[in-house]
């Protein structure tokens, strides 16, 4: 086609090639950049209408609607057929609504420059979480204001989110001109109020626009009613603007491993996706968390070996020597490689229905490192219509906050300003697999590269020999009132007479002091069960046999001391009494408190108790007394 062929004629060539075949048509978008952007603003912003309007006006297409349009004009034996502006609107905005309480609706759409992905999103608080997944790829936003309301709550918390997932190009589209009479004066107010709003958050650029989606202006070509606006209409913006991924090529090297493709002993290659850099054959490496170097021998890919490899490629990558490399590592450039820590301040959007749980250990996945993090009390949590910082203890539905958090190994990372693929992650019910959190990493704390593990001459075996035992945990786990702290007591009892070591940590007790901070709700337990693991581990190391007594309702929790405690001594009781034998007992009169509703959060009533799959040793008091069940849990230990 050439240079000289109107966007009338490519228009038609366009419709004409799509009827004529199809595969030549999407081959030909193979080689375009693709711009993923994300459309914020109500329904009565205009928001359907534009996207309307960008797709009718200038031709792009939707890929999925090709199909049907080819069918369509064979059975109407018409070539090119033509889409109705206000049929396409109509649809795009019932889709939406359906679509409203799903997720994100994704438009795939090219013209004759560019490809894009459109993510459009629901605009209310309550779909928060809907717009950062919405964001998350996003390389442009385009927030849409009615000219006639000005700036919104909802334009600075749209503006809020979009700038927090470090979404790089803001354009400011001024709709519905034709309302206000293209007035530039109230362009200008609009513009100044956002400019002052956009400083005050950080935002150092945007690109606002004067538009009608309704009637055209300054969507494919500069429009006579506003001769004052010296910018580009909004497609060529889309079209021009720089994407990330070329952005990206500009910042150091570095690609996390994904697996490691060795098919026979004479090949061995790191398989990802370059999220950064630029690399090439010959170059030097360094493989990360180990910090061993090494030199790019072959860049593979499918077709052929490269030269070079740039952002956003996937590829394998083949180093000259033997070095250790697996999957979660991360290749760097050898002389600015990201940095390795397991402590950090972040940014967390809460995601599930149930709030956070501080302490609570979740999966963390970066990339491709997937490790258990916990989450440390928030330290605020934002406004998204004010954007003021609250005090709050958790994180619910919807909300944002910063706090810190710890990993239990040291994670490579950079900060989420300096590279999105290695400063974002999810936060991962380690039960239900459900995705509750994404965060971005700010920085490393200090404390986690200063505090240094002390190696101390007197072991944990010297202490266990001294005592000639072996130090265990026993767990016991149950219903309040369902015998644990006297049976416990019975076996501590036993242990003793047999000159063994032990210290019996009860709830009640350590509820009066250690933790006498800590109530009854659910992050509280929580907290409360990762202290006590702590201090059982302590006394391990200390060579003692540790007995607790304590509800602990939850399997994550009891999992997570599990794992804190060396492999082999943690042996979980549980003491397994029917929820009514429990309550008929009642020898602390709370059940019945419980009942009356003089006591909220009471394990059994109202807040759950998750018993044990596969305990160690389960005892079922309904047919046995205290003393025998005691006989039972001895034998076990010492048989
Ligand atoms: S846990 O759930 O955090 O493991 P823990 O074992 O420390 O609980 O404390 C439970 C004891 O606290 C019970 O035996 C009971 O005496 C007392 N208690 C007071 N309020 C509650 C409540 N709401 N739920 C359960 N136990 C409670």
């Amino acid at each position: 086609m050439s240079d000289a062929t109107t966007t009338q004629e490519s228009a038609y060539q366009t419709d004409a090639l799509i009827a004529e075949d199809i595969d030549a048509y999407l081959e030909k978008h193979q080689h375009k950049t693709l711009l993923r952007f994300i459309t914020c603003g109500s329904v009565d912003d205009g928001k359907s209408t534009l996207i309307g309007r960008l797709l009718y006006d200038s031709k792009m297409i939707f890929e999925d609607q090709l199909a049907a349009l080819e069918a369509d004009s064979k059975k109407m034996g018409t070539q090119g057929q033509q889409i109705d502006f206000a049929l396409l609107v109509d649809g795009l905005a019932a889709e939406r609504e359906q679509g409203i309480t799903i997720d994100v609706a994704y438009r795939f759409f090219a013209t004759e420059k560019r490809k894009f992905i459109v993510a459009d999103t629901p605009g209310h608080e309550q779909y928060t979480r809907n717009m950062v997944t919405g964001a998350s790829t996003a390389d442009l936003a385009v927030i849409l204001i009615d000219a006639r309301k000005g700036v919104l709550t909802q334009t600075r918390r749209h503006s809020y989110l979009a700038h927090l997932i470090g979404i790089r190009h803001l354009v400011l589209a001024v709709n519905k001109m034709d309302l206000i009479g293209y007035d530039q004066a109230k362009y200008d107010e609009i513009v100044a109020d956002y400019t002052a709003f956009a400083e005050s958050i950080g935002i150092k650029a945007f690109t606002p626009m004067p538009i009608s989606g309704f009637m055209g202006d300054n969507i494919t070509s500069l429009s006579e009613n506003t001769p004052w606006f010296k910018g580009v209409p909004l497609i060529e913006f889309l079209e021009t603007v720089e994407v990330d991924q070329v952005a990206d090529q500009s910042k150091p090297f570095r690609m996390p491993v994904q697996w490691v493709n060795r098919p026979n002993l004479d090949f061995r290659g790191f398989s990802g996706l370059i999220a950064s850099g630029v690399v090439k054959a010959g170059d030097s490496v360094r493989v990360l968390p180990s910090g061993k170097t090494s030199t790019v021998s072959r860049i593979v890919t499918l077709g052929a070996d490269l030269d070079e490899a740039v952002a956003g490629q996937s590829v394998t990558i083949c180093l000259a020597d033997e070095v250790d490399c697996s999957r979660g590592d991360v290749l760097s450039v050898a002389d600015a490689p990201p940095e390795v820590a397991d402590q950090f301040e972040s940014t967390i959007v809460w995601m599930a229905d149930e709030e956070m749980l501080p302490g609570r250990p979740y999966w963390l996945k970066i990339g491709t490192q997937m490790v258990t993090a916990t989450v440390q009390h928030p330290k605020y949590q934002v406004n998204v219509n004010t954007m003021e910082h609250l005090a709050a203890k958790t994180l619910e539905l919807n909300a944002i906050g910063v706090a810190n958090l710890t990993t239990d190994k040291p994670i490579i990372f950079e900060p989420y300003e300096a590279n999105r693929y290695l400063g974002g992650f999810i936060l991962i019910d380690k039960i239900t697999n459900a995705t509750v959190a994404a965060g971005m990493l700010h920085f490393a704390l200090r404390r986690s590269a200063n505090v240094h593990w002390q190696a101390l001459d007197i072991s944990r075996e010297t202490h266990a020999n001294l005592k000639n035992q072996k130090p265990a945990v026993l767990w016991f786990t149950g219903l309040s009132g369902a015998g644990k702290s006297t049976i416990a007591n019975l076996v501590e009892k036993k242990l003793v007479r047999m000159n063994r070591h032990t210290f019996l940590l009860d709830g009640d007790n350590v509820r009066h002091g250690l933790n006498k901070d800590l109530g009854f709700t659910e992050a509280d337990r929580v907290e409360n069960i990762r202290r006590v693991g702590e201090v059982a581990k302590l006394m391990t190391d200390a060579g003692l046999i540790v007995l607790t007594a304590f509800i602990s309702p939850f399997r994550q929790e009891r999992q997570m001391v599990r794992e804190m405690i060396a492999a082999g001594e943690f042996i979980e009781i549980h003491i397994d009494t029917p929820l009514a034998d429990a309550e008929s007992r009642d020898v602390k009169g709370l059940y019945k408190k419980a009942r009356a509703g003089q006591l909220a959060n009471f394990t059994g009533i109202d807040s759950p108790y998750e018993p044990p799959v596969n305990p160690e040793i389960r005892i079922d008091t309904t047919n046995m007394t205290a003393e025998e069940a005691a006989d039972i849990i001895i034998e076990r230990l010492i048989p």
